[in-house]
């Protein structure tokens, strides 16, 4: 029996292939790919333009209410009508996201946005907290977990590919901090919903991951 609307939802730490994966599974799937990351750091992104601080509520509040988000037509980030998709994957953006993302005020503009967007078609999204949080009764939740040594040297490669300047330990370090705020924060923390399938992506090629995950959803979508 096929459904007309589904949700895909796949969670799990910085640098574990999710964007990649779903990317890839969206399109065979005929599914729209929601990158909530990008949205968490088109956020930081505009509060750094503007030098507002995690800690300026009055300022945050102010700042979700003045700034547009969209994704273009190859899925870049448009804030305020300007594509700033390689401002925010760099250093600067990429250091001061997970405080940012810990903010109430930011969560809850960011799910309301995220659970509109997926309301309208079928959706794969990718996050911290889509199957713990946005739609804790996604069709299908899947948690990756990747060796933090290979996170790194993948997201390494990625940076120069996109021309993005970080090195290895930078990335590391980013990744393992970003790990650490993004799991222990109060709202919305980085975790495994108890009826996620978990994929342990360290040993596994991304046509592996995205088999795994095609094979489980294919039967529906
Ligand atoms: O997936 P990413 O590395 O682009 O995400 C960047 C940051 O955004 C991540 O460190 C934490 C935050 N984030 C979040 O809190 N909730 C989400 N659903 C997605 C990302």
């Amino acid at each position: 029996t096929k459904k007309s609307h589904i949700i895909v939802a796949i969670d799990g730490p910085s640098g574990t292939g999710k964007s990649t994966t779903a990317k890839i599974v969206a399109k065979d799937l005929g599914l729209t790919y929601l990158d909530t990351g990008a949205m968490y750091r088109a956020i930081t992104f505009a509060a750094l333009e503007k030098g507002i601080a995690p800690e300026n509520s009055s300022g945050i509040d102010q700042l979700l209410r003045s700034t547009r988000i969209r994704f273009d037509d190859q899925n870049q980030i448009v804030i305020n009508g300007i594509n700033r998709e390689k401002e925010i994957r760099g250093k600067q953006v990429s250091e001061a996201v997970s405080p940012y993302s810990a903010i109430p005020a930011v969560r809850k503009t960011l799910t309301e946005w995220q659970r509109e967007i997926a309301s309208e078609r079928s959706c794969i999204l990718d996050g911290r907290d889509i199957g713990t949080v946005v739609f804790p009764h996604a069709d299908f939740k899947f948690f990756l977990v990747t060796d933090l040594k290979v996170r790194a040297q993948r997201r390494f490669l990625e940076c120069q590919e996109k021309g993005i300047a970080m090195t290895l330990e930078e990335i590391e370090k980013n990744l393992a901090e970003r790990d650490r705020i993004d799991s222990c924060r109060a709202t919305a923390p980085l975790k495994k919903a108890d009826d996620a399938f978990e994929i342990d992506t360290t040993q596994l090629s991304i046509q592996q991951q995205v088999k795994i995950i095609e094979d489980r959803v294919g039967v529906v979508a």
